[in-house]
């Protein structure tokens, strides 16, 4: 028998300013659900111990009521509150993840997450101490230069899009974060580079799903109305 605690540490304090809609895009609805519902459900069905669920000050009480309670996610063990950068709200999500041996960082806006991606990322983590998903990238990409002319073209084969959930050891990422205060670097965009820039210590890259897009951008809703349909079907099936 295993006792390793695991905790999903799932992020919906974000504004969805690139979404341009009224609502912040973790709360629109695909099949009457709001978005933020599919990944708690995924992380309900899985091994995960418990959730941390961060969100805006605002959006506690109807998270608990109206997601939470009402679909029955029992694993929600905190409703937390963010702040105003990605990192900060996954700070407090750590903060708030005391006594777990390894978190799973998740983005509410990937609804599309299944079961099978959450088993594999905790099959992993506990190997190599921190993982993420991720997929090949399927088309060629550039760096270009300010005046946007191609400078280079990296290698295809070398070249993943990277996902979440992002596993790690607790302690580890916790000291990452920790370093990370104490330094004056704003420009993280995941936890991965926290770990890399802070600690010095490599992700492991392992194969995600091409279906568990980030919805970032009006167009991404339509195209994950379709990919959860098909995702549900293989959660179904499990
Ligand atoms: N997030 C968060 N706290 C923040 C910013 C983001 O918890 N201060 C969460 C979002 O809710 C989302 C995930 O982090 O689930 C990924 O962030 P992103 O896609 O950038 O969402 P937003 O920041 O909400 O969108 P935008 O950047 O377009 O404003
Ligand atoms: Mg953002």
């Amino acid at each position: 028998m295993s006792n390793v605690h695991i905790t999903a540490i799932v992020l919906a304090a974000g504004k969805g300013s690139r979404m341009q809609s009224d609502i912040p895009k973790q709360y629109m609805l695909i099949e009457d659900k709001p978005v933020l519902y599919y990944s708690l459900k995924a992380f309900e069905e899985s091994s995960v111990d418990d959730i941390v669920l961060v969100v805006s000050e605002d959006d506690v009480s109807y998270c608990k009521e109206n997601i939470v309670d009402k679909y029955s996610i029992n694993k929600v063990k905190s409703i937390i509150v963010g702040g105003s950068e990605r990192y900060w709200s996954v700070k407090n999500g750590l903060l708030s993840a005391k006594g777990a041996d390894y978190v799973l960082i998740h983005d509410a806006a990937r609804p599309c997450l299944t079961v099978d991606v959450i088993e594999r990322s905790i099959a992993e983590v506990k190997i190599t101490g921190a993982c993420t998903v991720g997929v090949p990238v399927k088309d060629t990409i550039k760096r270009v230069d300010d005046d946007c002319y191609g400078e280079e073209t990296p290698p295809r084969n070398y070249l993943w899009q990277v996902q979440t959930p992002q596993s790690f050891l607790y302690k580890d990422i916790l000291k990452a974060y920790e370093y990370m205060e104490e330094s004056n670097d704003t420009d993280i965009t995941d936890d991965t580079m926290i770990m890399e820039r802070f600690l010095g210590v490599k992700t492991k890259l392992i194969m995600g799903d091409y279906c568990n897009i980030k919805i970032t951008t009006p167009e991404d809703l339509l195209v994950a109305k379709i990919f959860l349909k098909k995702v549900k079907k293989v959660v179904d099936t499990i």
